[in-house]
């Protein structure tokens, strides 16, 4: 199989949406879905290793998500940092560098100080560099850009200097997006990058995406002309 991948992305970003929706079909509570949502990002980890991807990017609480009832938002953050604090070492084991992007702010403290500690204890593998997007929205961060270029008191505005401000600062933009769960929009992450991605909605449920949808979307990935506004040769 993966003789036959030609061009594997560099960044694959994914908004990992359903669980809710496979919870409610299992008749179970809504937490049950992001539980077993965990293990689709254990085989999406493995699989990126696996397949060379650079970059992943993993959207797991949005700036709008604080708008479902606190339980159910108590219970993911408590889920992150759990996990997190369990599947660290084993991602070091695995030359994986852990970063995050999003807004702090509002976060609990036991989750931010987790999140650190990871980030730190990973910051010079050169495996894999997994990004998780918790408490991110877009809006927020072009307007946080747009306030410190601001008040560093730049006058000379350039796509550059706003790309240096953004929370993906040395991060290369996504080529692949993929949403699950059958919905076809961003909802707020990653607009600015998404520029130029290439956008995949499956509709599978982010708890049963596992290797084989992850391939799916990487050989769909490769039947893709990118033009970037010019002509394909
Ligand atoms: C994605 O699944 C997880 C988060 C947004 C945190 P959802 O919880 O949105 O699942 P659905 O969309 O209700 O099925
Ligand atoms: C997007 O999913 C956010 C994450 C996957 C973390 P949502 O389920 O929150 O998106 P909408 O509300 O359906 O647009
Ligand atoms: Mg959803």
């Amino acid at each position: 199989m993966k003789d036959k991948l030609k061009m594997v992305p560099e960044h694959i970003a994914i908004i990992m949406d359903g669980n809710g929706r496979w919870a409610k079909r299992k008749g179970l509570p809504r937490i049950a879905g992001h539980r077993e949502g965990l293990k689709a990002v254990r085989a999406v980890v493995k699989a990126a290793r696996k397949y060379g991807v650079k970059y992943l990017t993993l959207y797991s609480f949005s700036t709008e998500n604080w708008k479902r009832p606190e339980d159910e938002v108590r219970f993911l953050f408590h889920l992150m940092e759990e996990r997190l604090r369990k599947e660290g070492q084993q991602l070091h084991k695995n030359n994986v560098k852990v970063s995050f992007i999003g807004k702090k702010d509002g976060l609990p403290a036991k989750l931010v100080k987790t999140m650190g500690c990871v980030e730190r204890h990973t910051f010079k593998n050169t495996g894999l560099t997994l990004i998780f997007a918790i408490n991110y929205g877009s809006r927020q961060e072009i307007t946080d850009a747009v306030k410190r270029i601001i008040s560093s008191g730049e006058k000379d505005i350039t796509e550059d200097l706003i790309e240096k401000n953004l929370y993906t600062v040395g991060i290369p933009a996504p080529d692949l997006i993929i949403r699950t769960s059958g919905e076809k929009r961003l909802s707020n992450f990653l607009l600015w990058q998404a520029a130029y991605a290439e956008l995949y909605f499956t509709h599978t449920l982010w708890p049963d995406f596992k290797e084989d949808e992850f391939l799916k979307a990487l050989f769909d990935y490769q039947r893709r002309k990118r033009r970037f506004g010019g002509l394909s040769g």
